[in-house]
């Protein structure tokens, strides 16, 4: 858990932005709430030295300084790469310096490295292996695994976030390459319709997932764009649904009241986190609603309604069909955007608006 500089700044991050970052995070509650990774993402970079050294540009003046201060505020903070020549912002990126950009990140106290294929598409892979999708495919994974030893190396915990959008299934081969989350789709963007489409893709992935590698459906975007308050609440409960890596992308220091108390709601983030680890899965649809159900540690159990449609009241009125989930008579449980008491039973009527969700914790489900 954490914050990500990109989805709400991109290419205007600094310095001061992340310290305040990292103050609000510690202002809002939200470290207390479990959010560690202050990570920076595109645009740090300056140029390599004649000795190869990579510096930053005149937004990151000392990051060394900069880790310095995450870190005393009781935080880690992550940086940005990619194995190619070039990140997708055209800054430099990693390709021929593995070992001393490792190293680097180390030397400043680095905890998190998210690894950005881009440029390596078309400068290694489409030029060394053209039209050949498996040496292609080889050659990424070999760029990964590259990082991946040059961060052991260092002998500093640094976590590998794999981003490469999906290609080539990386659920199937990050962990082994030493990824501990790995993007599954493209970029999100702070509208339904792409956060819905990214989580309809992650249907399918949830034997993969574990303690210590997580898909990742791409971070959040709570708070950010248009988003009604409605979809804020229902993009935060999938993605605890899916164990993903809930990475904060708003504006910490503009940040409204009612984003925080989403972004701060520990029932929600407790489904998230819980430690067994088990990504969550969609149990069955019926026309425009979904019921998504997540297995939790004790025997204990999270389901998600979605309205997923764009119609208000999509399903008039959606009943429950508690059987399909395995539960047997009626299921005492918490509503955790309430805080109240809910019994679920079978058959029962639920009217959700569209766009929202119905997120429920049982604790002895029968
Ligand atoms: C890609 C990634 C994004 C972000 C940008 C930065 O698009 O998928 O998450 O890191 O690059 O340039």
């Amino acid at each position: 858990m954490g914050w990500n500089s990109w989805n709400y700044f991109a290419e205007k991050v600094d310095d001061k932005g992340v310290r305040a970052a990292a103050d609000q995070i510690v202002a809002s509650g939200m470290r207390d709430a479990g959010y560690v990774y202050v990570n920076i993402d595109d645009t740090w970079e300056g140029e390599r030295d004649a000795s190869g050294v990579l510096h930053t540009n005149s937004k990151f003046p000392d990051m060394k300084a900069l880790a310095d201060y995450v870190h005393s505020k009781g935080l880690k903070i992550g940086i940005y790469s990619s194995p190619g020549p070039k990140t997708c912002a055209g800054f430099e990126g990693s390709l021929g310096h593995e070992e001393q950009d490792a190293q680097l990140y180390a030397s400043w106290g680095i905890d998190y490295l998210k690894y950005d294929l881009c440029s390596f598409i078309p400068e290694v892979m489409e030029k060394q292996a053209p039209h050949d999708n498996a040496a292609q495919i080889r050659l990424m994974h070999a760029a990964y695994d590259k990082m991946s030893r040059a961060l052991k190396a260092t002998g500093r915990p640094i976590v590998l976030s794999l981003c490469q959008y999906g290609w080539d299934s990386p659920w199937e081969w990050a962990p082994a390459l030493g990824g501990n989350l790995w993007r599954t789709t493209g970029d999100i963007s702070p509208d339904w319709d792409r956060i819905y489409t990214l989580l309809e893709m992650q249907d399918g992935l949830a034997k993969y997932a574990g303690p210590g590698h997580w898909n990742d459906p791409d971070m959040l975007e709570v708070g950010n764009g248009e988003l009604s308050l409605a979809e804020n609440r229902a993009h935060f409960s999938m993605w605890a649904m899916l164990a993903a890596p809930l990475l904060a992308g708003n504006d910490l220091s503009n940040m409204k009241p009612e984003i925080k108390d989403i972004l701060t709601n520990r029932d929600v983030i407790a489904i998230d986190q819980d430690k067994l680890g088990e990504q969550g899965f969609r149990a069955y649809s019926d026309g425009e609603d979904e019921v998504w159900v997540r297995h939790l540690s004790g025997g204990a159990m999270a389901i998600a309604v979605l309205a997923a449609g764009d119609t208000r009241y999509s399903t008039h009125p959606f009943h429950l069909d508690t059987g399909r989930l395995g539960l047997h008579g009626p299921q005492q449980g918490k509503d955790l955007w309430t805080g109240k008491e809910i019994t679920l039973t079978q058959d029962m009527p639920i009217e959700i608006a569209s766009h929202d969700v119905l997120l429920v914790r049982i604790a002895n489900p029968k």
